[in-house]
């Protein structure tokens, strides 16, 4: 998959090419591929899930003109206790061809994630394995994990985990308070 530069900032990673795009400016057929792509990594269809991802930002790395590694963003309002909502990155859709794996392609996704999403209050995500984030400076929150419904907050179940990755604007934070976020379709987090 080749995409239009314009408006995007493409940028070079070692042999990784990354380029960062709001799902706005996909093709419909662009939007297919990714989707084609994570369904292949996860091996499950992300299409449903996918589909909940209003406004997302996708963090594309290109190895030898093919889409080889991806992770994208969206964005959620968590609240510490009764704190004012953070505008937080929310990290969705990790992923990376099976043919390149470990080499480096997901960690270098991930770091420029962190770079263009400065100017949030936070960064949160839901990790499949706590060392691979816990080394990109992530941190489990330790403190309950809420969803804000309309029927008031209901508790996440006790095996879920979310970790965050503090960021400039991040206030200070006490990671053993309860942790909410709003309700969504389908993964609450
Ligand atoms: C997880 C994934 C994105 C990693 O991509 P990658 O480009 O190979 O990652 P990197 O090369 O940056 O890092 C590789 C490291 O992650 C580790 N790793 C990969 N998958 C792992 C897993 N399921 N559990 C624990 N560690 C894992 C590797 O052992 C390797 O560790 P090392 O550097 O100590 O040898 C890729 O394996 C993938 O697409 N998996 C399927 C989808 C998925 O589970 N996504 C994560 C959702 S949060």
């Amino acid at each position: 998959m080749r995409y239009r530069q314009k408006g995007r900032s493409p940028c070079g990673e070692g042999k990784l090419k990354i380029e960062v795009v709001h799902s706005k400016l996909l093709s419909e057929l662009e939007r297919k591929r990714i989707v084609a792509f994570c369904s292949r990594a996860y091996d499950e269809d992300m299409e449903p899930v996918f589909s909940t991802f209003a406004d997302a930002t996708h963090v594309l790395g290109f190895y030898g003109g093919s889409l080889a590694s991806h992770a994208l963003w969206i964005t959620r309002d968590l609240q510490v206790d009764h704190l004012p909502p953070l505008r937080t990155a929310y990290v969705e859709a990790v992923a990376t061809h099976p043919a390149h794996r470990n080499r480096g392609f997901a960690t270098a996704i991930m770091r420029r994630l962190a770079i263009e999403i400065q100017g949030f209050d936070l960064a949160a995500l839901s990790p499949f394995d706590v060392r691979y984030y816990t080394r990109l400076g992530w941190e489990v929150w330790q403190g309950p994990l809420l969803i804000r419904t309309r029927n008031g907050l209901q508790p996440s179940p006790e095996d879920e985990v979310v970790m965050i990755l503090r960021l400039p604007k991040t206030p200070v934070l006490d990671l053993t308070r309860p942790l909410s976020a709003e309700w969504r379709e389908g993964e609450l987090w």
